[in-house]
């Protein structure tokens, strides 16, 4: 940043009179915040802290209108700055007063506001837009999935610049307040607890709230018909679930599934340590999609994977994401082993817990799987590329880089691991390395070439034979 030099002789001058800024202290805040597999991801200058969002939903025109107020504190002395949106904006507003702004680009908006705002300042930004989510394309793509009852905005590594105006990336996570309102008779769904909802002149409105901090591609919106089962767990969260009313024959095994949501918790609790979050649960959409997603403390299901009956399997990884993904998010997109090698880890650990077979044995199977020329092994789960950040090979090598881990340290410093890493990095970001230096931390040992074989390497590793066995 330009920092002004002060001369010898001005400096006694300078103590007695503040100097005021000119313009040329003001720069541009970038229109990405450095990630590069996604460069127009995130903004830089600012942090934000807050997102309020207070919105209408008309499902039979897809139409979304309202007001995004954003609590933020800049980072450096900005004369603009950007948020990540596709929708149409009427009017933008800092600190009050009305700001100059324009679309750039399919996602960024681009903000004046009337004085440079100087590093350090708290600023409130009123954004009042709207539009049809499902016609709007960021690189030739909708987030927003339109159903036949509303819609749904839920996705990774981005969803948000579909329905709300953000800081897009997960290094700014903020808390939320989303306030929806739907024609009677439907609802909209969001993270958290809803702390309220009411109902005038045939609209009702749908308040949420997520008090801990939020990546932007966590939050979600779903509206639509659902049914609505709420209960509290043992330690007194609110726990709800919402499936669509049209999920046809998946009825019955989604709900057979997310049902036990709190049992699983309990459970991962015993592995990951205390629950992060203030609620749970978790929502089927009527969406003809087949992934989930982890939207923090409501992951969103597609009915397709209750197809072939109860897959508590997929609640086992969604709900791993809330400690990993979720709590300790990644500081780049290269991190993403931190998120789904940890979330598929976890399956293979209730498996073995349920008796399905062990971790081990689903670890041989795998690598069985996959002779040494399969292109599996191509892919680098530590730094797969935006191409392959979702590959099979991130999650199943990378839970294979977890088996061989576990069988190097043993099953005390394993478990330690995975207890005390959520908490080392509560709330926070975290990347690749530093969980390498964690695990050589907590096991004493030196654990460099495994993770570069198993995490960096475009070549099989020897298999993550058990302890003894004597591969
Ligand atoms: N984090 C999600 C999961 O593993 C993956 C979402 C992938 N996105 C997609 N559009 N397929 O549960
Ligand atoms: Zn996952």
């Amino acid at each position: 940043m330009h920092r002004r030099l002060i001369a010898p002789g001005a400096l006694a001058a300078s103590l007695l009179l503040a100097i005021p800024a000119s313009a040329a202290d003001f720069t541009p805040g970038a229109p990405g915040i450095g990630d590069p597999y996604y460069p127009a991801s995130g903004n830089g200058g600012y942090d934000v802290s807050h997102y309020d969002l207070r919105l209408k939903y008309q499902p039979k025109t897809d139409l979304l209108e309202g007001t995004a107020t954003i609590n933020a504190t800049t980072t450096q002395a900005l004369s603009r700055f950007n948020l990540d949106l596709g929708l149409k904006v009427s009017e933008v507003r800092v600190n009050g007063k009305k700001a100059a702004f324009k679309k750039s680009g399919e996602q960024e908006l681009e903000i004046t506001p009337a004085a440079g705002l100087p590093k350090g300042t708290p600023i409130t930004v009123v954004v009042r837009y709207a539009g049809k989510p499902s016609e709007v394309k960021i690189n030739g793509f909708t987030a927003w999935a339109r159903t036949p009852d509303g819609g749904v905005a839920a996705q990774e590594p981005e969803s948000a610049a579909w329905w709300y105006p953000s800081n897009d990336h997960p290094l700014d996570k903020a808390t939320y307040d989303v306030s929806v309102s739907v024609p009677d008779g439907s609802q909209a769904i969001s993270n958290g607890v809803l702390q309220s909802q009411s109902s005038k002149l045939g609209w009702t409105r749908f308040n949420w709230r997520s008090n801990k901090p939020q990546a932007s591609y966590l939050t979600t919106l779903a509206v639509g018909k659902f049914d609505i089962t709420t209960d509290k767990t043992a330690d007194g969260l609110p726990v709800l679930n919402a499936y669509s009313k049209d999920l046809g024959d998946n009825a019955g095994a989604a709900r057979a599934s997310i049902e036990r949501s709190t049992e699983v918790a309990e459970w991962l609790e015993g592995v990951f340590g205390k629950y992060p979050f203030n609620a749970l649960g978790g929502y089927v959409p009527n969406v003809t999609s087949g992934f989930a997603l982890e939207t923090q403390t409501r992951p969103f299901y597609s009915p397709r994977q209750f197809a072939n009956g109860s897959n508590v399997s997929v609640v086992v990884h969604e709900l791993a994401h809330q400690w990993y993904g979720d709590s300790v998010s990644v500081d780049g997109w290269k991190d993403i082993w931190i998120n789904e090698g940890f979330a598929r880890y976890s399956q293979w650990l209730w498996s073995e817990k349920e008796g399905e077979g062990t971790a081990q044995e689903l670890a041989d199977y795998v690598y069985a799987q996959h002779p040494a020329d399969d292109p599996f092994w191509k892919v680098k789960p530590g730094d797969p590329g935006p191409e392959n950040q979702f590959d099979i090979a991130v999650y199943d090598r990378g839970a294979l880089a977890l088996q061989a881990l576990r069988n190097e340290i043993g099953e005390k410093s394993f478990s330690a691991i995975l207890k005390g890493w959520p908490k080392e990095h509560a709330y926070g970001n975290a990347k690749v390395s530093d969980f390498v230096k964690y695990a050589e931390k907590v096991s004493g040992k030196p654990l460099a070439s495994l993770f570069d074989a198993w995490l960096f390497q475009p070549s099989r590793p020897d298999a993550p034979a058990a302890r003894g066995a004597g591969i």
